[in-house]
């Protein structure tokens, strides 16, 4: 049985911050012009970093540049300035850790490095190339293929099975083919150790498990970008141990990982550590390893 699409992108909506946007949903803007650098389809490879680089024209810019990026949030007469002129770059294969305390603006940035909002003012470029100039077929394309999410909230569909949430990037990609993506769902699957639950239920797993299959389905489209928030905010501190050894592991293949955390445990276990304060990046440290 398959969702329709509304209720897919329903259940997958991201909450909070960025309000109605959707995870896979186009972003609401204005008119662009079109990039034509349409790229690899990114099925099956497992050389990440070329990959994006085969849609990222500017492979000699770094992968993540932020060039004095505000966020306002206006609510009526109140504003609320979530990110005040954030400057940040990130190059490829970087693992770093976004530490602030509660309402410091690390979901607004998440949302900004994931396209899935827009800054209020600034230049945000991902492989050299303004965000805002790019059309609304490569912005869907570098979200849903070159960005894997993972939430606090696992925000898995409760009545699928885990191979069928772990499919859903790559329906809502186009792909066709139920065979091809019921073997790249187990592969994802097999990927953080849970092809002997492929076939249960979020509410018949642990919450580690639940993390593992939503970590599966951001991998499921071979992203060379993994952006978490929050990702063991909910877990026991061995659930939560196994998940940061995956984040290794997806670093050593040589993703890039951006892992938004409030606890000084997890952040430490990346090689850079950016803190931010009331919207400002206030320190910025390589973490010796
Ligand atoms: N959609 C919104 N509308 C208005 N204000 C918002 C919205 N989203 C976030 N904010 C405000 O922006 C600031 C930054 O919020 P954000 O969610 O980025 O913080 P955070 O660092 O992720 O916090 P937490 O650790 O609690 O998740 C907060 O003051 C918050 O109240
Ligand atoms: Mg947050």
């Amino acid at each position: 049985m398959e969702l329709p699409v509304v209720e897919q992108e329903h259940l997958l909506g991201v909450p909070g911050p960025v309000g109605k946007d959707r995870l896979f949903a186009r972003p609401q803007r204005g008119n662009h012009e079109s990039v034509t650098n349409s790229g690899a389809n990114g099925q099956g490879s497992t050389q990440v970093t070329k990959e994006f680089a085969d849609l990222i024209p500017s492979a000699n810019a770094p992968l993540i540049e932020l060039q004095k990026v505000s966020k306002t949030y206006r609510m009526g007469t109140l504003e609320v300035k979530a990110l005040q002129e954030i400057d940040l770059t990130i190059e490829h294969g970087e693992y770093v850790a976004i530490m602030g305390q509660s309402g410091s603006g690390k979901s607004t940035l998440m949302h900004i490095l994931g396209c899935l909002d827009i800054p209020t003012s600034g230049i945000y470029r991902l492989g050299g190339i303004d965000v805002s100039k790019m059309g609304e077929s490569e912005l869907a394309e570098v979200r849903n293929r070159r960005i894997g999410f993972v939430f606090q909230q696992f925000h898995l569909l409760p009545r699928l099975p885990a191979w069928k949430n772990v499919e859903l990037p790559l329906l809502y990609a186009g792909e066709r083919d139920h065979a091809h993506r019921r073997q790249r769902a187990e592969e994802a699957l097999a990927s953080v150790g849970l092809s002997e639950r492929a076939t249960h239920r979020p509410t018949e797993l642990s919450g580690g498990q639940q993390q593992r299959v939503a970590i599966a389905r951001a991998l499921v489209t071979n992203p060379s970008i993994v952006l978490a928030d929050e990702p063991t905010g909910n877990l026991a501190s061995t659930q939560a141990d196994e998940i940061m050894g995956i984040f290794e592991s997806l670093h050593t293949e040589g993703r890039t990982v951006v892992i938004i955390t409030h606890e000084p445990d997890i952040a430490t276990r990346a090689h850079r550590l950016v803190r931010i304060k009331d919207g400002l990046v206030i320190d910025d440290e390589a973490l010796v390893k």
